[in-house]
């Protein structure tokens, strides 16, 4: 069943939890969508597991199209996310606009999604005026890391905890279709999903999120520069992967690789001609 941001809404309010992944490229699309989860999200994470970058600013709308086509085509039934990157949406709704109608018509994403609470409800609401659906994202927003001096738990605090859940009410109601929390405590995730009538998808922000969100390389233990407290990793793949590369290696070393089943033949004849 081909999900979308309305089947993303009802199923969450039928008590459905949602799950939703990262994929950056087609075949780790292929492999998510075939798994049957609800929705892909191509996150601007691609930065740091993909690109190698230490953070997400220095992704551009360039990287956000070419990942966010190239995992359109592996993606058939999961609804399609794409995350607009630093400064693509910042310095004016105009600007946001355009860019996230560029992630749809040149990228194919059917959602975007955008970080910050009451700086972007001009942006939301014009995004989904020119019909393109949104999902905020609100906590650890980390395009704002420089200002938060490091990736921390945001919400701690009486006004700062206050402020999230003004900002979900408020994200709801500028026209968001869902929210993503991250690294916010958990009970305060409670409150938050409690406040707003849309699907919260939380990173790091406990179990009463209608909906959970991991990045495919942390899940996968495809990545170990380093590993955040809320990160499970559901299946070793990265160490899978490194067994394999060991033992091509120790094969083409000793000459066990490859044999007659992986070469190609030709008439011996014309091998004797030459
Ligand atoms: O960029 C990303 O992968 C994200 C998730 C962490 C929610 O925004």
């Amino acid at each position: 069943m081909k999900r979308t941001a309305a089947t993303f809404i009802e199923a969450a309010s039928k008590g459905e939890r949602l799950v939703v992944m990262t994929a950056y490229d087609y075949s780790m699309a292929r492999l998510a969508d075939a798994c049957g989860i609800d929705a892909i999200l191509v996150g601007d994470s691609l930065g740091m597991v993909c690109l190698g970058y230490r953070d997400t600013l220095r992704v551009t709308m360039e990287d956000m199209i070419h990942h966010t086509r190239a995992v359109s085509r592996g993606t058939k039934d999961a609804l399609l996310i794409a995350d607009m990157p630093f400064m693509s949406y910042q310095v004016s709704v105009e600007e946001a606009v355009r860019n996230a109608g560029r992630l749809v018509q040149e990228g194919y994403a059917e959602a975007i999604k955008l970080e910050g609470g009451t700086d972007v409800l001009d942006h939301v609401k014009a995004i989904v005026r020119a019909q393109i659906p949104v999902m905020g994202h609100i906590g650890l927003t980390p395009q704002s890391v420089n200002i938060f001096g490091g990736f921390k738990v945001q919400g701690r605090q009486f006004e700062a905890a206050k402020k999230l859940i003004d900002d979900a009410r408020r994200l709801e109601d500028a026209g968001a279709f869902s929210i993503t929390l991250e690294c916010v405590p958990a009970a305060l995730s409670e409150k938050i999903t409690e406040a707003v009538s849309i699907p919260t998808i939380g990173i790091g922000a406990g179990p009463s999120c209608d909906g959970q969100v991991l990045v495919f390389h942390d899940m996968l233990g495809m990545f170990s520069d380093f590993r955040p407290k809320f990160v499970k990793v559901f299946s070793d793949a990265g160490e899978s992967m490194r067994e394999g590369i060991r033992k091509y290696s120790e094969e083409v070393r000793n000459g066990a690789f490859p044999t007659d089943e992986h070469s190609f033949t030709i008439d011996p004849e014309i091998i004797e001609k030459l």
